[in-house]
């Protein structure tokens, strides 16, 4: 079966040209990064080059990039670090209702050890309410994270705008830009941010590497602690190949953003086109968005037994975030978009991606028009929840 990936949004396939560069660094480059001899100043070597392509992506100082695991672990870092190196009374974190978990987590969890917690709600178009985010960002504010893309939606964020109005209160910023490096331009100057998250992983490189840029003199806590790596900033052994294919990564994201970005927009497009012709299909969000994702409901349609008839087809695609495609959730992003639990549930994300190609997009819509009218066939127009069995998700 040729199986056609449109699920970009939750990881990417390695670019071949990252796997080239990888294999010799995962053979060959096996010294530690932290020995004096030969064999670690190579490693040394691979990584300042890495760390040069990643700061170029995002108009960064190499030395105000810090390579981490992930883009959880870099979301973690900038709450944590920030908030817990902040000096009152300056205590407040404040973030956006469509964070992904893995800023929101954090936030719940500072919240449960004492900290202020304040959540900016979203607008039904699927950006965040500045009003209301002018409102909670305040004097005794130690930080601002909001995302720059959503990873649903692929709504962009006006990041500068409340990046200037936070550091007119004296905050931090950060900017989760897991969804947009690659797809968009970001530059961390003028987005005006403190912190900024990136993922190799989303940007067609390797899984388990990710950065944030920390602008010079951002006073950040280190939380792994055991070693003086990454300027005292994150301990650890470097993970040398990893960090090596996001660099290469990163320098491939820049030199082909234009190119990228219009061929995927139309592509996006045209499947877009092809799927609000169904009847009862309607778009998430409005305003500019990230060149390749689509977030659609299909009015009555049980999305998730949608989805397994399109795995069946040969086809991915997602419900909502990765993270919670395969567990009974919600998406919150939806939900804080003003969507009813019944037509969350309607909702299918598509994310095209390098590889994606017209034929592919010609034959997810048609598959999805199927499924959509064998569903109906089956179960009548309100056929939520009936079609698998299986168990209707829980909100929170
Ligand atoms: C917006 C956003 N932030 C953070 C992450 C987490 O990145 P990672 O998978 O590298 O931990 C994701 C991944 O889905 C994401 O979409």
């Amino acid at each position: 079966m040729d199986r056609i990936y449109l699920d970009h949004n939750a990881t990417t396939p390695l670019d071949a040209r990252v796997y080239e560069a990888m294999a010799p660094a995962l053979r060959a480059t096996y010294g530690n990064p932290s020995s004096a001899h030969w064999f670690g100043q190579q490693a040394r070597a691979a990584i300042d080059e890495a760390r040069e392509q990643v700061a170029l992506l995002l108009g960064a100082a190499p030395a105000e990039i810090v390579f981490t695991a992930s883009g959880t672990e870099s979301d973690n870092m900038a709450l944590r670090g920030a908030v817990t190196a902040a000096k009152a009374p300056r205590r407040k974190v404040v973030v956006t209702a469509i964070e992904h978990h893995a800023v929101l987590h954090v936030a719940q969890a500072l919240g449960r050890e004492g900290w202020p917690v304040e959540t900016v709600r979203a607008l039904p178009g699927g950006v965040v309410d500045m009003d209301e985010l002018r409102a909670k960002v305040d004097g005794e504010t130690a930080l601002l994270s909001m995302m720059l893309a959503n990873n649903e939606t692929g709504v962009i964020q006006p990041v500068a705008e409340a990046a200037a109005w936070a550091h007119g209160r004296g905050a931090l910023v950060h900017c989760d830009a897991v969804q947009a490096a690659g797809k968009i331009p970001v530059d961390a100057a003028s987005l005006g941010v403190d912190l900024l998250t990136i993922s190799a992983h989303k940007l067609y490189g390797p899984k388990g590497v990710g950065a944030i840029y920390v602008k010079r003199g951002t006073p950040l806590r280190a939380f792994v602690q055991g070693g003086s790596q990454e300027r005292n900033r994150r301990a650890g052994t470097e993970n040398v190949a990893g960090i090596v294919g996001m660099g290469v990564a990163a320098r491939l994201a820049r030199e082909d953003l234009a190119e990228d970005a219009s061929r995927l927009s139309a592509l996006r497009d045209r499947l877009e086109a092809r799927l609000l012709a169904l009847p009862g299909a309607r778009r998430n969000g409005d305003g500019p968005r990230v060149p390749n994702t689509s977030n659609l409901t299909f009015a009555g349609v049980d999305a998730h037994s949608l989805l397994l008839a399109l795995d069946l087809m040969g086809i991915a695609v997602s419900t909502g975030a990765a993270c919670s495609a395969g567990g009974a959730e919600l998406s919150h992003v939806l939900r804080a978009m003003g969507l009813s639990v019944e037509d969350v549930q309607a909702s299918l994300r598509f994310s095209v991606g390098r590889p994606t190609t017209e034929g592919e997009v010609e034959r997810a819509a048609a598959a999805v028009a199927q499924c959509i009218e064998r569903q109906k066939q089956a179960f009548g127009t309100g056929s939520q929840g009936a079609a698998t069995g299986a168990a209707s998700p829980s909100p929170r």
